[in-house]
């Protein structure tokens, strides 16, 4: 209701100013009886995935919070899990500006933002000061644009030991449209081989610090049915703990013709709904229940999480609908899933 209010004033500033306005009046608001303006209880729908328990299936997808500034907020929202990042090694400032765009009429967000992130260290911080937090926080690793496609496994690597104390399960993101060369690690050869590092690397951290942090792994939604099948085939080899589908698409067939189409990048929300349910749809098909799947993509209402799940998702994410429709999204889906 109040996000409704609040909607048209936040929609008349340019969009990457809203969401730092965003970020960073949450974070403060945190810590005031403010927070009221955004806090929601709401009723528990315990869930178990990747052997961690969830207070319910509903997560913030990766990119809204990449710097981990706002975990308590997220989590008073209702959220049943947050995914903080992408993060990258060291901190980088991204693309060029603009480099994020609404595409009201089709409730769609195209971005070429370029994780932009301030780097795995000062997460590291965020998330230690995030004490009040209760839920499961997934952590989004990735590489730096500098970094040469085929060193990409050291950053991921580099990225997986500093956040292994700290995460419930380590997103490795490899399906962003904005760091050239980065979907090509969901292919072939060096597919397998970034799976075997992180796999072995996960074993070892898991005997130094004494506990198993889960990998799941985050693919985009272009992939052909051979493509789709060849993942599932190596995530299985590898033993890998869960997959996140999907990212943004490269597809502007629903958007044809509106305002901002054109602009590089990738489209989320309403537009690639039926697309990422396509891809949960074919890769619970070839996973065969040998690994769970996180849901996202276009979830805009309680139909279309239902949707996600009935395609073989366990656990969903949002990000644009959040930004369309606000927090009360959030409740709306865990009240009637
Ligand atoms: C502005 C923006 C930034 C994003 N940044 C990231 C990111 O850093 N890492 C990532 O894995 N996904 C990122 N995503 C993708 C989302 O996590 C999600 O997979 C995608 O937007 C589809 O979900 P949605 O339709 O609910 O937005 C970003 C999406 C948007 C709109």
């Amino acid at each position: 209701m109040l996000y409704r209010l609040a909607r048209p004033a936040i929609f008349q500033l340019d969009p990457e100013k809203a969401h730092d306005l965003t970020i960073k009046t949450l974070s403060r608001f945190h810590h005031t009886p403010l927070r009221f303006l955004y806090s929601q209880h709401l009723p528990p729908r315990p869930v178990t995935v990747m052997g961690l328990h969830f207070t319910n299936p509903v997560g913030l997808a990766a990119g809204l919070d990449k710097n981990g500034e706002c975990i308590e907020a997220f989590g008073a929202m209702g959220f049943g899990f947050v995914e903080v990042g992408t993060v990258t090694p060291r901190a980088q400032p991204g693309n060029d500006k603009p480099r994020l765009f609404r595409l009201k009429a089709a409730e769609g967000i195209i971005n070429r933002m370029g994780f932009n992130n301030h780097g795995v260290e000062a997460l590291i911080e965020n998330v230690k000061q995030a004490k009040n937090f209760t839920g499961v926080l997934g952590i989004n690793i990735g590489k730096n644009k500098d970094t040469p496609i085929e060193q990409g496994t050291d950053d991921y690597i580099a990225c997986m030991q500093k956040v292994y104390p700290y995460a419930d399960y380590i997103a490795v993101n490899i399906s962003s449209p904005n760091t050239p060369g980065l979907r090509s690690l969901q292919y072939g050869n060096i597919f397998d081989e970034l799976l075997s590092a992180l796999k072995k690397e996960q074993g070892q951290l898991a005997e130094t610090h004494g506990k198993y942090v889960p990998l799941a792994v985050k693919i985009a939604p272009d992939l052909s049915c051979d493509e789709i099948q060849h993942v599932a085939d190596s995530l299985v080899r590898h033993n890998i703990d869960g997959v996140i589908a999907t990212n943004t698409t490269l597809e502007r067939s629903l958007v044809d013709g509106m305002p901002h189409y054109r602009e590089a990048g990738g489209l989320s929300g309403r537009p690639v709904q039926l697309k990422s349910t396509e891809v949960i749809r074919q890769l619970h098909r070839a996973l065969n229940g040998a690994m769970p799947i996180i849901g996202v993509g276009g979830i805009d209402s309680v139909t279309a999480a239902r949707e996600k799940l009935e395609a073989g998702a366990d656990l969903v994410q949002l990000y644009s609908g959040l930004i369309y429709q606000g927090p009360g999204l959030v409740k709306q889906i865990v009240r009637h899933i």
